[in-house]
């Protein structure tokens, strides 16, 4: 029997950056050359489309909660994220994502930068992600990453870090050299 592709996993190089701006819904706005080669999306195929579209079903939904309630309290996020390529490939990313304001301060969308996701803490990520996936099972949408944000809280809580310092550590302090600088 045919098994069902599950994807290889693309990388791309480390001093290259991979941008996408949304508007305020999170449709895609623009997205750069880094970005289309990755995934392997065309820009007409991009253009005002959710950015779900590169959603990767190991991804919890716990992990987008909190990035939507960071970005809409006015902060920035930090976060490794599992995307998906337009043909089933994937890549893991360490993404920032900003909102950005007009000239005259009104927010009018937001701003994302991802670079390299260094292996030792993907190490961590991967399957830290795959329990909360686990918990999600059978879950509807809503109570699914609610079920996965708060048991990422736990475990955040359990160390006695708060997410910032806990995601940003597991990156800096994984750096490899060549990314390093
Ligand atoms: C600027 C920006 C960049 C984003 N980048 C990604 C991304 O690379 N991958 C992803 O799965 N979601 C990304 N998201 C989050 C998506 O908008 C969405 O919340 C997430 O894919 C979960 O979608 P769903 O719950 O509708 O399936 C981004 C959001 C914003 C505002």
């Amino acid at each position: 029997m045919q098994q069902p592709h599950q994807g290889r996993r693309i990388t791309w190089p480390a001093d290259k950056l991979i941008v996408s701006k949304t508007d305020l819904k999170g449709n895609i706005t623009y997205a750069n050359r880094t970005f289309m080669a990755v995934s392997d999306y065309k820009e007409p195929q991009l253009r005002n489309r959710p950015h779900n579209l590169i959603r990767h079903p190991d991804m919890p939904g716990g992990v987008f909660k909190l990035l939507w309630q960071t970005l809409q309290q006015g902060q920035e996020f930090f976060g490794f994220v599992k995307n998906s390529t337009a043909n089933g490939d994937y890549y893991w990313v360490y993404a920032n994502i900003t909102p950005s304001f007009d000239l005259d301060g009104r927010k009018n969308g937001y701003f994302s930068v991802r670079r390299h996701a260094p292996e030792p803490a993907i190490a961590v990520i991967a399957p830290l992600y795959r329990r909360l996936r686990t918990l999600e099972q059978g879950l509807a949408r809503r109570e699914a990453a609610e079920a996965s944000y708060q048991a990422l809280c736990d475990y955040l809580q359990r160390q006695e870090l708060d997410y910032p310092t806990w995601v940003n550590g597991l990156y800096r302090n994984n750096l490899e050299k060549a990314d390093a600088c």
